[in-house]
């Protein structure tokens, strides 16, 4: 199994780069300029190709997600990068919901992942915390919860109207989801997992998660597991961030405390995130939306993305790489040689620029030469 591993993280990767709509442009070029630099440096064959799917697609032709596309991207692509969806000029944001909440539930890309990691203690809006605080990685449910669209409106636009949103838990879901924690926890040593819910009041969807817990925390006796209802911790992640390295919980909750624990770290602009199937082709992107306020103005800060694209990377057995990409992303927060949002003086593409040259100079260490 390692043998085979090490083999295809030998093998020319070929990526789907999926830019998007406003600065998700271009923070993307960014991110494929410092893949490039990485690929050169390491010697190691990286090919991107990209869609034009978004916004202006979608009201020229009137294409989101072309059909098939799915099934192309599993069968043509080793992963996927995407920039940021959402534009004024599609207010309903059906074109985003097709191609980004489309591709997760038809590639069926369970697991969000998104690490919070403060990278430099001046970031954080947390009063005396440092580096050493603010370290772990929420995986939120991807393609079950409120997030399925199942329900409908009876009545609409009038005083009777009633609108139904069904919350779907099911055990494989759910299971899933608390596995992958559960088993990342494992594989990287950690000691430490914090399930959410809040079974005191979902007294139906989230006591599944209840019990999927009782049932699969027993395997991981090594690992330390507790529980807070989601109000609480979001409490508990201001209050005392230090104590969580692992937190599993569902889609929507997820996606809450993604943004609050971005914010704990510096902000949206330094949050990635994969979208995974551990069997199949994964999604990377940044946290952040399309912010069409910023768009072309060269201000958008491109390192969520770049660090998306070094998850992607590590997702690829790419390992070395992608520690070379986040080591040149610490030092330029470090340096400030960052844009505006992290102090710095720097636009989009010089931030590119600086963090692709830094590459370029370090080169790639291999793990047996770093310390
Ligand atoms: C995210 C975003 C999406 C979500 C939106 C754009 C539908 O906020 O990736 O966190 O809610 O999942
Ligand atoms: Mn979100």
């Amino acid at each position: 199994m390692n043998a085979l591993r090490v083999a295809r993280a030998e093998e020319k990767k070929r990526i789907a780069v999926i830019p998007g709509d406003g600065i998700g442009v271009e923070v993307t070029a960014e991110a494929s300029k410092v893949l490039r630099a990485v690929s050169t440096a390491a010697g190691r064959e990286l090919e991107l190709v990209e869609f034009d799917w978004g916004a202006e697609r979608y009201l020229r032709d009137g294409v989101s997600l072309p059909p098939g596309a799915e099934e192309m991207l599993r069968r043509e692509f080793d992963a996927i990068l995407i920039g940021a969806l959402g534009d004024p000029r599609v207010p309903s944001m059906k074109h985003a919901a097709d191609i980004l909440l489309g591709l997760r539930f038809k590639l069926d890309l369970f697991v969000n992942a998104r690490p919070i990691e403060l990278l430099d203690s001046r970031l954080t809006p947390l009063r005396d915390r440092t580096e050493r605080d603010i370290h772990f990685i929420v995986f939120r449910e991807n393609t079950e919860g409120l997030y399925v669209g199942m329900g409908g409106i009876f009545k609409k636009g009038t005083p009777e109207e009633i609108a139904i949103q069904e919350d779907v838990n099911t055990r494989k879901g759910v299971e899933r989801i608390m596995r992958y924690a559960f088993e990342y926890a494992r594989q990287h040593k950690l000691r430490r997992l914090c399930m959410s819910d809040k079974s005191n009041a979902l007294i139906y969807g989230h006591d599944l998660w209840q019990r999927v817990f009782a049932q699969v925390r027993e395997e991981y006796p090594e690992i330390e597991s507790t529980h807070w209802y989601i109000d609480a911790l979001s409490m508990q992640m201001v209050k005392d961030p230090s104590q969580f390295q692992v937190i599993v919980t569902c889609n929507m909750f997820g996606d809450i405390i993604s943004d609050l624990g971005a914010q704990l770290a510096g902000g949206m602009g330094l949050a990635p995130s994969g979208n995974i199937n551990p069997e199949s082709v994964s999604l990377f992107e940044p946290v952040h939306g399309s912010a069409p306020k910023y768009a072309g103005k060269n201000l958008a800060n491109p390192l969520a993305a770049i660090l998306a694209a070094a998850m992607m990377l590590d997702h690829l057995g790419w390992a070395d790489e992608a520690v070379a990409v986040q080591t040149a992303v610490r030092t330029s927060v470090r340096e400030k040689q960052t844009a505006r949002d992290l102090g710095g003086s720097l636009g989009t593409h010089e931030v590119g620029d600086w963090v692709a040259n830094y590459i370029i100079k370090q080169g790639v260490q291999r793990a047996g030469a770093r310390v």
